[in-house]
């Protein structure tokens, strides 16, 4: 899944995704005072845009020109200020350490590998005090795609976490949806 595979899918249809935020965002960030949002793998930007509404400033990453192009077209002028894109290979490229209050992470593939370079990329990226949000699809789930065992689940992120971390869910939960049926969550906040 390069990047030529997800601007193929986002050229493939004008709007891939619902243009709603993740329900597991809302429910757990809803509760969290704003500051500096990282969004991994942003996609058509409705995770970003819900959390600069809600007074975050936010910076959103993904590999896709097409999906940040349309990402930045449904922002409202008021959020504008909030929000700041970026196109960038974040397996490749870690983002700032210790820069975000909060780390989100919806559906965006990192591939297990020894050393978890990429994962701990992202996980470097949260404040002392900040929080990371890790959601995906479980498995066995009959909907995901094939290859999914390659990718890392909340357990093994979990296992992961040394003693800077205290680990606030993890688990399984129902999520509406036509091909999805549930999300495997993680939210774990740095102590120090
Ligand atoms: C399944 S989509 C999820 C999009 C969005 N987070 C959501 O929940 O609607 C995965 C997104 O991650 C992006 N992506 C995949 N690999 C990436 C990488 N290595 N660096 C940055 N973005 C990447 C894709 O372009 C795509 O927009």
């Amino acid at each position: 899944m390069d990047v030529h595979h997800w601007d193929d899918m986002y050229r493939s249809r004008d709007q891939v995704f619902s243009g709603n935020p993740n329900p597991v965002l809302v429910a757990e960030v809803g509760c969290l005072p704003p500051g500096q949002a990282l969004d991994v793998g942003c996609g058509e930007g409705a995770d970003a845009l819900w959390l600069a509404r809600c007074g975050w400033q936010v910076t959103a990453v993904d590999v896709s020109e097409v999906a940040l192009r349309r990402a930045a077209g449904a922002a409202e002028a008021d959020v504008r200020d909030r929000l700041a894109w970026a196109r960038a290979d974040l397996t490749v490229a870690p983002p700032p350490a210790r820069a975000f209050d909060l780390v989100s992470v919806h559906y965006f593939p990192i591939r297990r590998e020894p050393g978890h370079a990429a994962l701990y990329g992202l996980l470097n990226a949260v404040a002392p005090g900040g929080a990371f949000l890790f959601v995906t699809h479980p498995l066995p789930d009959p909907a995901s795609a094939p290859r999914s065992a390659e990718y890392y689940q909340p357990g093994d992120i979990a296992q992961l976490l040394g003693p800077a971390w205290h680990v606030l869910v993890e688990e399984t939960r129902p999520r509406a949806g036509p091909r999805h049926t549930h999300d495997a969550v993680l939210r774990a906040s740095r102590l120090r």
